[in-house]
C-alpha cells in the first residue's frame, strides 16, 4: 500500500497528489511513468512522474479524470492508500543542450511536460513553453513552469485566459517569425501532436511526442502500447514513452486508442451511479470503502 501525503485539486477533475514510494522517487528520471492499481480488482493505469522528492521518498502525480479508474482515484484524499505504484517505467527522456527548445503542453500533457522542460533548462537551453488549456480553469502549473522559462504562452480554446487559439498558433508565429527552434518537445491530445510534428516537418526541427497507448502491463509484455514509428513496430512503455514525432504513425494511435470506448464509457456511468449512490450516505472514508466494494470486480 501507498500512503497519499498529500491531494489537492488544480483544476476541474485535475488532482495533485504527492505519494509515499521511496524507491521510485530515488530513481526516476524526467519522462517516466509509474503504473497504478488502485484497488485489488482495479485495473492498471499508467501516470507520469511530475515530479519528485528523493529526500522526502515522496514522488508526485497529476491525475485527470477521464473514466472509472482515474475519477475513483481522484476521490482519494490525503492519508488514503493505493494498492500499488510500480516504476519508475519507460525511457527517460533524452535531455541535451539543443539550444532553443519549445516545450508544448496540451491539457494535462503540461504535467507529463514539466519535468522535462526543467530538466532541459537545467542542462543549458533557452527554454519556451507553450500551455494550452480548454479554459482559464484547466491550465495548470503556469507558475511552476514560469519559474524556470526563458518565454510563456497560454492559449486557451474559450479565450477566458491567454489568447484564445491553440498551442499550434504560437508555435506558428514563432516559426514564421523566423525564430530559432532546435527542439520540440509536444505533450497532449493526439491531434495537438500530430499537428505539431506537420508544422516542424518542413523546418527539420527535432520534435519529439509523448504518446499515450492503452498500457496494461508496463513492461513490455502484453503488446497493448504498439506503436507505428517510421517502418517498425514500438511498445511505447519500454521503448517510449518519447518518440521522434515526424515518424509516429498519429492515426493508428488514435484508432487503437478507442478500441475499448464502449466498455470504458459503460464503466464510468457505472461508477458515477455507485458514486452517487455511496456519497449520499456516507462520510468520506466510508464512502471511499463502499465504493471500493462495489467497485471490485468491474476492472475497466
Ligand atoms: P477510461 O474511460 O478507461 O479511458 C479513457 C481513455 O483513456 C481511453 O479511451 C484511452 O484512450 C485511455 N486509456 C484507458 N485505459 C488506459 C490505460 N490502461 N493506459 C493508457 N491509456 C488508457 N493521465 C493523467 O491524467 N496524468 C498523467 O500523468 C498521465 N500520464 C500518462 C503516461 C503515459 C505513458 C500514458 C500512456 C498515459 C498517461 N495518462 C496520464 C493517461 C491515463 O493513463 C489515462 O487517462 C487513464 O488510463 C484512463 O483511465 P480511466 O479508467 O480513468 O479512463
Ligand atoms: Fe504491455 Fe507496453 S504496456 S507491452
Ligand atoms: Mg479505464
Amino acid at each position: 500500500m501507498f500512503r497519499i501525503v498529500e491531494a489537492r485539486f488544480l483544476g476541474p477533475e485535475i488532482k495533485l497528489f504527492r505519494i509515499e514510494a521511496p524507491a521510485i522517487a530515488r530513481r526516476q528520471k524526467p519522462g517516466q511513468f509509474v503504473i497504478v492499481r488502485v484497488h485489488e480488482a482495479g485495473e492498471r493505469i499508467p501516470l507520469t512522474l511530475a515530479d519528485a522528492d528523493p529526500a522526502a521518498g515522496t514522488i508526485t502525480l497529476i491525475v485527470q479524470g477521464v473514466g472509472k479508474t482515474t475519477r475513483l482515484l481522484n476521490r482519494k484524499e490525503s492519508g488514503d492508500h493505493v494498492l500499488d505504484v510500480v516504476g519508475p517505467l519507460g525511457k527517460p527522456s533524452e535531455i541535451a543542450l539543443y539550444g532553443t527548445a519549445v516545450v508544448i503542453g496540451g491539457g494535462v500533457g503540461t504535467a507529463i511536460a514539466y519535468p522535462t522542460a526543467r530538466a532541459l533548462k537545467q542542462a543549458g537551453n533557452r527554454v519556451c513553453v507553450i500551455l494550452g488549456a480548454r479554459s482559464r480553469a484547466h491550465v495548470i502549473l503556469e507558475q511552476e513552469m514560469r519559474e524556470f522559462s526563458d518565454e510563456l504562452y497560454v492559449t486557451t480554446d474559450d479565450g477566458s485566459y491567454g489568447e484564445k487559439g491553440l498551442v499550434t498558433d504560437v508555435l506558428r508565429r514563432l516559426l514564421e517569425s523566423g525564430r530559432q527552434v532546435d527542439y520540440v518537445l509536444a505533450v497532449g491530445p493526439i491531434p495537438m501532436m500530430a499537428a505539431v510534428a506537420e508544422l516542424t516537418r518542413p523546418y527539420g526541427i527535432k520534435t519529439v511526442a509523448s504518446v499515450n497507448p492503452i498500457m496494461v502491463d508496463g513492461t513490455g509484455m502484453c503488446g497493448g502500447c504498439r506503436v507505428q514509428v517510421g517502418r517498425e513496430s514500438k511498445f511505447a512503455c519500454v521503448d517510449g514513452p518519447e518518440f521522434d514525432a515526424h515518424l509516429v504513425n498519429f492515426r493508428l494511435l488514435a484508432t487503437r486508442n478507442t478500441m475499448y470506448r464502449d466498455f470504458e464509457q459503460r464503466a464510468l456511468a457505472e461508477f458515477e451511479r455507485t458514486a452517487a449512490a455511496a456519497g449520499a450516505e456516507e462520510p468520506h472514508e466510508c464512502r471511499m470503502l463502499a465504493l471500493e466494494q462495489a467497485l471490485k470486480g468491474g476492472g475497466e
